[in-house]
């Protein structure tokens, strides 16, 4: 058939192709360990779902603005400011279907087509298809393990042409967990004010910190508030992911853009959604600092494990969910053909029944992703079937 030429340069989703599998191995009576999933395990706090019930009762469901509700937005206005120390107003403020919604939203008010938008090594998985989906070039940076992955000044400074457009960040990072410090993030924000390149800080897990401080790109300084523009939204800290809610903070001219955009593609997201996400804001906060602890200590229980296991070594994570373990020991042993980190991950889904996500997806192939957004008997039983399976190669 004769679709869109877009289509060519697209790769498919690799945690799609791995959920569908795991659907099938379970509807064959198969049990998997499913540590593949960037989803929380728990469910959306009763008190938000209230908002949203009660905004259908009172029949809260014909269009409205197109940036979010006015009270949703003023609510976001004034997280920001609490917990981000982020000065915002609401015409600052553009509420999208989730996080994926406000990053296409972003690059299509701001990179024309042609333009590199930089992403450092490893990313999230649909940053460089969204790129090449809304007619930019993706223009990968290589950083260093012994960084945490976390991107430097120079790495920066090398990798920017006259082309580079938007770098983009996500702190807390996912796959790695890592965080950057507030004078690194300094470092990059006077790299990219200099050379006029905009930052998309994707702060989606920012609620999901284990380190004091965390610190916002935009509340850096003056000139870091006019470049960025913050991603976040309710998926991960709220476990809102199937509700589709997120949002962008940027400066006034970006914000009108994206709303613009907004209003032919989409209108806005769903109220009954934003009623809930409102509701979080105002009502959850003990939910979400209980689903926090919860998290931090299964990566306890995690670190703690791998640390016991030969042959594998991890990124020290700080936030998210997520741990990156290095593989590169097991990668010289493992006979493989075109990609070790597929190959690795399917033959521990198929003989293991433990489901993992290969670093490649992320840039980079000596890797394996865990996710522990899942309970501490999963987590437990997948790290023992992991040691089982590196015993198996080595012996
Ligand atoms: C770094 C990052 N950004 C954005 C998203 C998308 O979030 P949403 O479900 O709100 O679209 C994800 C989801 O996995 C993510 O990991």
């Amino acid at each position: 058939m004769n679709l869109s030429k877009r289509l060519d340069t697209m790769t498919p989703s690799f945690t799609i192709g791995i959920s569908s599998k795991v659907k099938e191995m379970n509807s064959n009576g198969i049990d998997v360990l499913n540590l593949s999933i960037g989803e929380p395990d728990f469910t959306v706090p009763e008190k938000a779902k209230a908002y949203g019930k009660k905004s259908l009762d009172e029949n809260c469901t014909k269009y409205d603005l197109v940036p979010g509700l006015k009270i949703l937005r003023e609510e976001i206005v004034k997280k920001l400011k609490k917990e981000n120390n982020c000065d915002y107003s609401i015409d600052e403020i553009v509420v999208s279907s989730g996080a994926k919604n406000s990053i296409t939203n972003a690059l299509l008010a701001v990179t024309n087509p042609g333009e590199e938008v930089l992403i450092p090594k490893p990313y999230w998985v649909s940053y460089p298809e969204m790129v090449k989906l809304t007619g930019g070039i993706p223009k990968f940076i290589d950083t260093k393990r012994e960084n945490g992955f976390k991107l430097s000044k120079e790495e920066l400074l090398n990798a920017i042409s006259d082309n580079s457009k938007m770098l983009i960040l996500t702190n807390p990072s996912n796959p790695t967990g890592n965080v950057y410090t507030k004078s690194e993030l300094e470092e990059i924000v006077d790299v990219c004010y200099e050379k006029g390149i905009f930052i998309l800080a994707d702060e989606i897990y920012e609620r999901i910190c284990y380190v004091d401080g965390f610190t916002s790109v935009a509340s850096l300084s003056e000139k870091a508030k006019e470049i960025t523009i913050t991603i976040n939204g309710f998926a991960k800290s709220v476990a809102m992911t199937g509700l589709r809610l997120g949002y962008t903070a940027s400066n006034r001219e970006v914000a009108k853009a994206m709303s613009s955009i907004q209003g032919h593609l989409v209108s806005h997201p769903s109220l009954t959604a934003q009623y809930i996400g409102y509701g979080a804001l105002v009502e959850c906060e003990d939910d979400i600092k209980h689903m926090v602890s919860v998290y931090r200590s299964r990566r306890d229980i995690l670190i703690e494990r791998l640390d016991n296991i030969e042959h594998v070594s991890y990124i020290h994570p700080f936030g998210a969910f997520y741990m990156f373990i290095d593989l590169s020991d097991v990668s010289k042993k493992y006979n493989w053909e075109k990609s070790f980190s597929i190959e690795f991950c399917e033959e521990f889904l198929n003989k293991y029944h433990v489901a993992v996500v290969p670093g490649i997806a992320f840039g980079l192939d000596d890797y394996i992703r865990i996710s522990y957004a899942c309970d501490e008997d999963t987590l437990i039983n997948a790290t023992n079937k992991l040691e089982e399976f590196i015993d198996d190669i080595f012996n």
